[in-house]
């Protein structure tokens, strides 16, 4: 866990490159911000490190009438500024050769024509082996009908075809728990579970995917890792913007939705979950699964007393000013969509029970940063108790980060150098940066080069997604309620504000309220 020098793996023992096919991939909402900000920089990024092949063929889909050069210079833009690879025109040259645009409605019979003839011209001129890949980074409102016309216009090959089609989805996936299963109910009518990707781009952060590898490749985690010696666990996903013109969205969505349904449910499904069979997509997602399943299911009346809801008001994040979220562009004066919550959640299963899962999410927090802790139990007897340094003797805390300064540090008490025992807190840490020598690389370059792959392991199966909504919409159901009763009493509910530029309401600290527990400062 101390910091070591980057030890070079001998040639023989480096991981080999995974070998991708060629293929062809469609994207609805070319024109958006994920596109151009996210997946065109992934994919050229993927390219230029030869872990794509280089006809990768792109095709951008959506209202705005671009032609292809067009299209290519709106493509250029994002790589430009958001690629981590060097930008060489002549590479990008020979990319933008690969990018091509159709424009059309998402549910016009006819634009799915010209788009079924432009990929047979991509499919003729191009080596792309006939497979595709369809990724729906649209609004979720026209999931149904773009999945709809693909099958109409016979674009999807049937699963067991040699070229492959598959399908990303973006989030959100549905809104609760009926409208996620009436979404999986329509693609699995046209799609077959296995050419489905619901992502979560969580889960391509190297820091998430090196809880399996910390948990499951270090044997001296396992003996610890549960009731018998963690007190509690707290994670954290905080975050310093307000909504940066993303009101209209947001305000019909929510922190519980945005961040709590699916990345913080991962984060505690890969923390909580039992060792897999294997590391592959099924016994990974089948451990998975079973963890979500032992959260425990809240009736509408305890939703209060496990879970926090808060909204931003005025104040200062990092010397700026943010206006009261009720106040933001796009977000209706009367508002009750939660900017902050917090949520003791109880896990029922013999690893875990009695050991309170705590996490908490916010917009206009005083820094972004995600985190989790495990907070073990103190030692059993206090050798060293005077009471001065009874207070130093802190829990061994066990802090996983996510992002940024990625790594992985041990809470420990040392004695302070001197004559007379004194304790203090020092931590034993591991830092990507150092250890490694760079910095992780962008979640969607890794999410994109699994799909082509077929590794469906980093993305979330209908019945995960199932599930998650199942216990979110249960606070749902729990907030709905407390607001049918103050309309009963005649006062519209107001939600709980917390001053931006701080860590949330008060409710918040007391939730943990036991003795002892604090929320970590990050
Ligand atoms: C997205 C949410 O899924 O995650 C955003 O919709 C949020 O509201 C973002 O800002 C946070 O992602 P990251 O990777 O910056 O932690």
């Amino acid at each position: 866990m101390l910091n070591s020098p980057v030890v070079e793996a001998a040639p023989e023992d480096r991981p080999r490159p995974r070998i991708s096919d060629p293929a062809l991939m469609v994207i609805f909402g070319a024109s958006g911000d994920l596109a151009q900000r996210k997946l065109l920089p992934a994919l050229y990024n993927l390219v230029q490190k030869g872990l794509l092949p280089k006809d990768f063929t792109i095709v951008g889909y959506s209202r705005t009438g671009y032609s292809d050069e067009e299209y290519r210079e709106f493509a250029k833009v994002g790589v430009k500024e958001h690629a981590d690879v060097e930008f060489r025109e002549d590479d990008w040259q020979q990319f933008s050769q690969g990018i091509f645009y159709v424009s059309g409605n998402y549910d016009d019979p006819a634009g799915f024509a010209r788009l079924k003839e432009c990929i047979a011209e991509r499919e003729q001129g191009r080596h792309t082996g006939h497979n595709r890949l369809f990724y729906l980074a649209t609004p979720p409102s026209v999931y149904e009908p773009v999945s709809t016309q693909l099958g109409q216009a016979n674009l999807v090959h049937p699963a067991d075809e040699e070229c492959w089609t598959r399908l990303v989805v973006e989030k959100p996936f549905g809104r609760d728990r009926a409208s996620a299963h009436a979404l999986n109910e329509h693609l699995l009518s046209i799609f077959d579970e296995e050419q489905v990707y619901r992502i979560d781009h969580y889960l391509g952060k190297e820091t998430v995917q090196n809880i399996l590898v910390f948990r499951f490749a270090n044997g001296i985690l396992e003996p610890i890792w549960n009731r018998n010696y963690v007190d509690h666990v707290q994670i954290t996903v905080a975050e310093s913007i307000g909504l940066e013109r993303r009101g209209g969205y947001y305000d019909k969505s929510g922190a519980l939705r945005d961040m709590v349904q699916n990345h913080m449910l991962q984060l505690v499904s890969l923390v909580g979950m039992e060792p897999p069979v294997a590391f592959d997509a099924k016994a990974v997602r089948d451990q998975k699964v079973n963890l979500l399943r032992s959260i425990r299911p809240l009736a509408p009346e305890e939703v209060g007393q496990y879970v926090v809801r808060a909204q931003y008001g005025p104040g200062e994040v990092n010397g700026e000013h943010l206006p009261s979220y009720r106040d933001e562009e796009g977000v209706a004066p009367e508002s009750t969509t939660e900017t902050f919550v917090a949520w003791k959640l109880e896990i029922d299963n013999w690893r875990w029970n009695g050991v309170p899962f705590y996490l908490r999410t916010g917009k206009a927090l005083p820094q972004k940063v995600s985190e989790i802790a495990i907070y073990f139990r103190r030692a059993p007897h206090l050798l060293f108790a005077s009471a001065e340094d009874s207070k130093q003797i802190s829990r061994n805390v066990l802090l996983i980060r996510i992002q940024p300064d990625e790594g992985i540090s041990l809470k420990i008490s040392a004695k302070l150098p001197g004559p007379s025992v004194k304790l203090q807190p020092v931590n034993m840490a591991f830092h990507y940066g150092s250890s490694f020598g760079s910095t992780p690389p962008d979640a969607y370059q890794r999410l994109l080069l699994d799909v082509v792959l077929g590794d469906g392991t980093l993305f979330t199966r209908r019945d995960e997604v199932e599930v998650a909504w199942d216990r979110v919409t249960r606070v749902l159901e729990g907030w709905q309620m407390q607001e049918e009763q103050a309309q009963a009493q005649g006062v519209p509910l107001r939600l709980p504000t917390y001053e931006a530029g701080t860590w949330g309401p008060a409710a918040a600290e007391e939730l943990l309220g036991q003795e002892d527990q604090n929320w970590r400062k990050p």
